[in-house]
């Protein structure tokens, strides 16, 4: 049977870069996003170039029943999923105070919900393989709380702890769980998230396909976590020993506009 990669937010940025790369080791594709025309060119431009199979499903994840419609769209198609790419996102920058109450319920709802209902409706097919690998997107935003980026730093801790988690659950059936942490990168990030002046986005970001490869080689090796870069390496470890208060500070001055 054919083995199928299935990524999601594959339309740019990371998931964009993820796409090429599981394309050159000619593993078969499903690609989601809200942006139909930008998928349908990426899914062109890699059957021709690399000879692979790859599907194309228009959808918003933050819409609560979408998940359930991939897995319905990939299982009426027989599409052996054995590698689940949890990538789509979206963030917002601002005063919690002031914030949209559907677009904080959206964000929520995209990078935990959708997260979480992939993993629970693919892991009951895939544990019959003895083979599959799950690699879901954090940030270095899991490692402390974030001051007027709040909902978006806590959905990313979420996916830290929720992976950790299930990468101990499932290893009993051949299931690995990864979870890539990049910090800045090169990408549609700072507009995604309304925050194009924060100064952590101000010196030389690595490119997206840096990032996709280094956690696509660490899934690879069954890594539980993957922090881009030793910079941020060093920053998400050394936060452990702060007091909380200190972290607190240092990040709402980062953070202030
Ligand atoms: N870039 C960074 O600096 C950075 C830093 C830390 C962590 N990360 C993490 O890395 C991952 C990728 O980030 P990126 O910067 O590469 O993102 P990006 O360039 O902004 O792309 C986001 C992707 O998510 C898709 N998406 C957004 N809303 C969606 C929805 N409602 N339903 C389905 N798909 C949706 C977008 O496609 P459509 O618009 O076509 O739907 C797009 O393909 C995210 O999980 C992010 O949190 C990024």
């Amino acid at each position: 049977m054919k083995k199928y990669a299935l990524i999601t937010g594959a339309s740019s940025g990371i998931g964009l870069a993820f796409t090429e790369i599981f394309a050159k080791d000619h593993i078969n594709l499903v690609l989601v996003a809200r942006s139909i025309d930008a998928l349908k060119s990426i899914q062109s431009h890699l059957q021709n170039t690399y000879n692979i199979d790859v599907h194309v499903i228009e959808k918003d994840l933050s819409k609560i029943e979408s998940v359930e419609e991939v897995f319905e769209y990939t299982e009426s198609q027989n599409l052996q999923i054995d590698y689940l790419v949890n990538n789509a996102w979206f963030g917002d920058y601002g005063n919690f105070v002031e914030s949209d109450i559907s677009r904080n319920t959206q964000m929520i709802s995209l990078n935990t919900i959708a997260l979480t209902n992939m993993c629970r409706l693919y892991s009951e097919t895939m544990k019959k393989h003895k083979f599959w690998r799950i690699l879901n997107i954090a940030s270095t935003a899991a490692f402390q709380p974030g001051p007027y980026m709040a909902v978006y730093f806590a959905t990313k801790s979420y996916v830290l702890s929720f992976s950790l988690a299930l990468s101990t659950e499932l290893k009993e059936f051949g299931v690995t769980v990864s979870t890539l942490c990049p910090g800045p990168t090169e990408s549609k990030f700072e507009l995604t998230a309304n925050a194009t002046w924060v100064s952590l986005f101000s010196w030389k970001l690595p490119t997206s396909h840096e990032v996709a490869l280094f956690g696509y080689k660490k899934m690879l090796k069954w890594k539980k976590v993957a922090i881009h870069g030793i910079i941020n390496n060093i920053k998400a470890q050394s936060v452990k020993f702060l007091p909380m208060n200190i972290r607190l500070f240092m990040m709402k001055l980062i953070m202030k506009r």
